[in-house]
């Protein structure tokens, strides 16, 4: 990167991470460090500007750098005008934070960096794996071979779905991967939500190993992984919340060359942009994101074949009627979670005992915090009134009604 801000982040929720977003919507790359992070590493970053963001701690040796710096103890104190004043004016940065520029430029690197050899892609269908295997497609074509996994937890039609796009609209080398049976007996009686997740990382990656040994050499593997997985992975010195899929869960023995990570300093709303720079269709683009482990953590508790058949049901009712009542664009995601709950109903003067499905909807800019979607009452009774005539196991339906913070988006 030609030029950067660094923001230093001295703790509160994710104000530092908001700070860092205002600064890249102007235009300047930025990127985030605990506040605990050595002084020779901020001289090696080279920053134009530093941003102490947080309780307002002044860390006397960061103000002695000579490094132009401003103290933000809330990113509201930090108003639009003033953050631009002090990138342009105080610091002296240029606007040089463009996705074009930034897909150009990366798309030229990884076509330097990986020469004549093979790349292996985990793609999943979302928009993270796909735009990172679209660039790497664009940079050196048939070299690269993506693995779709199959892992059992995906949502209803999904596998058949991306299988399609792929080899259609993009005509990538494809490997489908049917894993269903070597994932769910790995996670039977697990009910843990981080052994849960690990568990399914771990997996994903041994999958590749066979799937790599199959193709011959593989020198490099590919991950959909972005910014805030690093950071909220604790890589970046923020307190672990989840360990993502792609970053938690990575054993430490792989058995590639290097991972690539092409997205890894992207913002969720930077790479769907990427995402259109690089001519991707606008239904793939702007897809709600669809977590790594997929069903597997919408499952409350243990994970069986008879949950994930129900849920599947549920979810796909869910989302037919919000694109029925025309909200899809505007909720950014939306889902069904199987509680581990049962509780007592009744179906046609018979007593039932059944699960009870939870609806999620929240609306959010970059899904590091988010409030619930206010869906009008109709939508939910038709929704509910579907599930619990038309999933057999369910005789309960509740509506989410819990911001990030303090809640998360998934339910584990
Ligand atoms: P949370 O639940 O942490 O989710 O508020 C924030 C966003 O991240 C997605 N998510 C994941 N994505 N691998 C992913 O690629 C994961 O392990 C993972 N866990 C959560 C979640 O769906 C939401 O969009």
């Amino acid at each position: 990167m030609s030029e950067m801000m660094l923001v230093l982040d001295f703790g509160g929720q994710s104000h530092g991470q908001l700070i860092v977003r205002r600064v890249r919507d102007l235009g300047v790359y930025c990127e985030i460090l605990p506040a605990s992070v050595s002084v020779s590493r901020i001289q090696g970053k080279a920053p134009k500007g530093i941003i102490l963001a947080g309780t307002g701690t002044v860390a006397p040796e960061v103000m002695e750098l000579g490094i132009p710096s401003h103290v933000a103890a809330e990113p509201s104190a930090f108003e639009l005008e003033c953050l631009r004043e002090f990138l342009y004016d105080t610091c002296g940065c240029n606007h040089t934070w463009k996705m074009e520029e930034y897909a150009a430029e990366t798309v030229k690197e990884l076509r330097e960096k990986i020469g004549d050899k093979k790349v292996l892609c985990a793609l999943s269908g979302g928009v993270d794996s796909t735009v990172a295997a679209v660039m790497i497609h664009q940079a050196i074509g048939s070299q690269l071979t993506c693995i779709f996994v199959d892992h059992g937890l995906l949502r209803k039609n999904e596998a058949d779905d991306v299988e399609r796009m792929c080899r259609e609209e993009f005509q990538m080398n494809l490997i489908r991967v049917d894993a269903a049976d070597r994932f769910l007996d790995k996670l039977a009686g697990v009910d843990d939500p981080e052994r849960k997740r690990k568990i399914i990382g771990e997996e994903f990656i041994r999958v590749f190993e066979d799937e790599a040994k199959k193709i011959g050499t593989v020198d490099f593997l590919v991950q959909g992984t972005i910014y805030p997985d690093i950071i909220e992975s604790g890589t970046e010195g923020s307190a672990l919340v989840k360990s993502h899929h792609n970053v938690g869960g990575l054993p430490d023995v792989v058995e590639f060359e290097e991972i690539i990570e092409p997205l890894r300093l992207l913002f969720k709303d930077e790479v769907r942009r990427v995402g259109e720079v690089l001519g991707i269709a606008p239904a793939l683009v702007w897809r709600q994101p669809f977590p790594g482990p997929g069903l597997g953590v919408r499952v409350i508790g243990e994970i069986t074949r008879e949950k994930l058949a129900i849920l599947r049901e549920a979810d796909a009712i869910f989302r037919e009627e919000i694109a029925k009542a025309g909200l899809d664009r505007e909720i950014g995601q939306y889902f069904a979670i199987l509680t581990n709950l049962r509780s007592v109903g009744v179906k046609h003067e018979v007593r039932t005992y059944d699960y009870t499905v939870g609806l999620r909807a929240v609306v959010t800019n970059d899904f590091m915090s988010a409030d619930f979607a206010r869906i009008p009452y109709e939508v939910l009774g038709q929704v509910s009134n579907r599930i619990v005539h038309e999933v057999d196991g369910v005789n309960r339906v509740v509506y989410d009604v819990t911001p990030k913070p303090p809640a998360t988006i998934e339910w584990e």
